[in-house]
């Protein structure tokens, strides 16, 4: 069934592939964005808003059936000085409430609210947790609870599935775009001691999960979204060495350069979680890139022209 679904941060690394499944599959999409500028994906219609200063479009929620919560400050943006992080909560938690008082105003028939959250969530331990793990007491773990609240609170009894989102890989930015900087300069290196865990799951399953569990009344609840295959920061670069043929430094750059250079948000590169996910088990979703060598070799691929 067509359904109408809201996607906020739907020109983001996630939201951008997510908008193409979901018109792809014949839904009516449209994305609350800053910017006011035509979505990149043709068909997806866009609508402003402005979080900061409580300002929405709700004509943007006019009719809609589901919306999915995507969008926020980048964590790692910048420097986590006292403003950022603020920003960084708020464009969450006040976004969610700024999409309940707009759903509320125009009486959307809304039934699922998919949100994301991050695996940062999950206490910081050398054990491998699931969706059962225990939550952390730093500022990521911080901006994950407040923000699951603030997207239970938009729900309101809706049928609400959270993802926990692990490392996404993509050629567009994140994690892998970072690692393979240093490579196209020919040699590649890890962070820190190279231990540190990477949960990360492929772009593309990510959307694909999102898709997937908007038509999936049976889902309900936490996801964390990562393969389950977590592996560490050096293997990681190891093999990406292998599938650009490029030689990796024999070192780590060191963890004080780093803490130098970004202060407390060196922590998002210099710790990890080992995450998987045992709910998504059940569910019927069959993963693209269940390996990292699949990702990798998809990642790494010359693309026609390049
Ligand atoms: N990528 C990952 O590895 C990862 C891991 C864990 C969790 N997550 C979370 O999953 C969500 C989607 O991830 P992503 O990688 O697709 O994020 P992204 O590429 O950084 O995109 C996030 C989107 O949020 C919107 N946004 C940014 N700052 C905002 C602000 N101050 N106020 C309102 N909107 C703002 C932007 O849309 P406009 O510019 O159009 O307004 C942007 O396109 C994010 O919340 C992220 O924290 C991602």
């Amino acid at each position: 069934m067509a359904e109408t679904i809201v996607v906020t941060g739907g020109t983001g690394l996630i939201g951008i592939p997510l908008c193409r499944l979901l018109i792809e599959a014949g839904h009516n999409v449209r994305c609350l964005t800053r910017s006011g500028k035509p979505h990149p994906v043709a068909g997806v219609q866009t609508f402003r808003w402005n979080v900061e200063e409580g300002q929405i479009d709700d004509a943007a929620l006019h009719e809609a059936t589901v919306v999915v919560h995507l969008a926020g400050e980048n964590i790692a943006g910048g420097r986590w000085t006292p403003a950022r992080k603020a920003q960084i909560l708020s464009s969450r938690t006040d976004a969610a409430h700024l999409l309940k008082a707009a759903i509320g105003r125009v009486s959307a028939p809304v039934h699922t609210v998919v949100g994301a959250s991050a695996i940062g969530f999950y206490n910081l331990s050398k054990r491998q947790v699931d969706e059962g793990g225990k939550a952390g007491a730093d500022f990521p773990a911080e901006v994950c609870i407040a923000w699951e609240q603030a997207t239970q609170a938009l729900a309101e009894g809706r049928r609400l599935v959270i993802f926990r989102i692990g490392n996404v890989l993509s050629r567009a930015g994140g994690v892998f775009q970072r690692l393979a900087q240093p490579f196209s300069f020919g040699l590649g290196a890890w962070l820190g001691s190279g231990l540190q865990p990477i949960s990360w799951i492929h772009v593309r399953d990510m959307a694909g999960l999102i898709a997937f569990a908007i038509g999936r009344p049976s889902m309900e609840g936490v996801y964390n979204g990562v393969a389950n295959e977590p592996v560490n920061l050096k293997f990681l670069v190891k093999q990406m060495g292998r599938y650009l043929h490029k030689p990796v430094m024999p070192i780590g750059v060191p963890g004080f350069v780093l803490e130098l250079a970004f202060g407390e948000m060196a922590q998002i590169v210099l710790t990890g979680n080992t995450v998987i996910s045992t709910r998504l088990q059940g569910t019927g979703y069959k993963f693209r890139y269940p390996h990292l060598y699949d990702a990798l070799a998809e990642l790494t691929r010359k693309k026609k022209g390049s």
